[in-house]
């Protein structure tokens, strides 16, 4: 289900040359696998028995929440599938329009993430998700104080034990992220995430995984022991 488009970002600079490239390749970037895994795997261990509430940020064309949702929802019981959302968002508004013509169980929101924040939906979804994910959706996101006010405003949508993951390449983040978009920050993104959830970091041969407890207290079968 479409649940919110912000029109005017198709005319945008950033938004506009997106919406271009999903219009012409409807699978830009496919399914990355080994975020995917990570997240489903995730999800199945903490709430295969239970409703769950995702948020994605920066989801693109939808595949990977399309395909959480498809393997995850398969055993819900009815109440489940009452309780749970799967809410997708990203600014491109022709990648959003694509996944919810493809998946409209799922919820689809196309607006910057920055002015989602403000919006009174994000308002009513205040300590609304168990968990916020984004796999390398942080792009257009310039200044630190931007990013410091983002992080605060995804932890307010976080229950109060909810987890935030961000998952990126280590080569796209070492090599070129970072130089060209942190310039003059006190700061990187990641240590903003870090500073604002906590941290837990592990570390795949070609990705960073972030993973991040709201309170920093780890969920019982997160410990090591376990
Ligand atoms: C590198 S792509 C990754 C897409 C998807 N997560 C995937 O892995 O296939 C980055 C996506 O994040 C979106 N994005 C970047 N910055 C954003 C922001 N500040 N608010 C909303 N969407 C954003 C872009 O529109 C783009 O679709």
């Amino acid at each position: 289900m479409l649940l919110w488009v912000r029109e005017e970002l198709c005319r945008e600079g950033n938004w506009a040359a997106w919406n271009t490239c999903y219009s012409e390749n409807k699978s830009h970037f496919g399914r990355h696998e080994l975020g995917f895994r990570f997240t489903l795997d995730l999800l199945l261990e903490q709430f295969s028995r239970r409703a769950v509430r995702v948020l994605e940020i920066g989801c693109g064309q939808g595949y990977i929440m399309e395909s959480l949702y498809e393997q995850f929802s398969r055993n819900w019981s009815a109440p489940q599938k009452e309780e749970s959302r799967f809410v997708g968002l990203d600014a491109s508004e022709a990648a959003i329009i694509q996944s919810d013509d493809r998946v409209p169980e799922c919820y689809w929101i196309a607006d910057e993430l920055q002015r989602f924040l403000t919006h009174p939906l994000a308002a009513y979804w205040q300590g609304e998700f168990d968990l916020i994910f984004s796999m390398g959706g942080f792009t257009y996101i310039k200044a630190e104080e931007e990013c410091r006010k983002c992080a605060k405003g995804l932890k307010a949508l976080l229950k109060p034990r909810g987890m935030f993951t961000y998952f990126i390449s280590e080569g796209y983040y070492r090599d070129k992220w970072t130089p060209k978009f942190c310039k003059g920050w006190s700061v990187d993104q990641l240590e903003i995430f870090r500073q604002e959830f906590g941290r837990e970091e592990n570390r795949d041969l070609s990705a960073y995984i972030r993973r991040i407890y709201h309170n920093d207290v780890p969920m019982p079968a997160d410990r090591p022991d376990l």
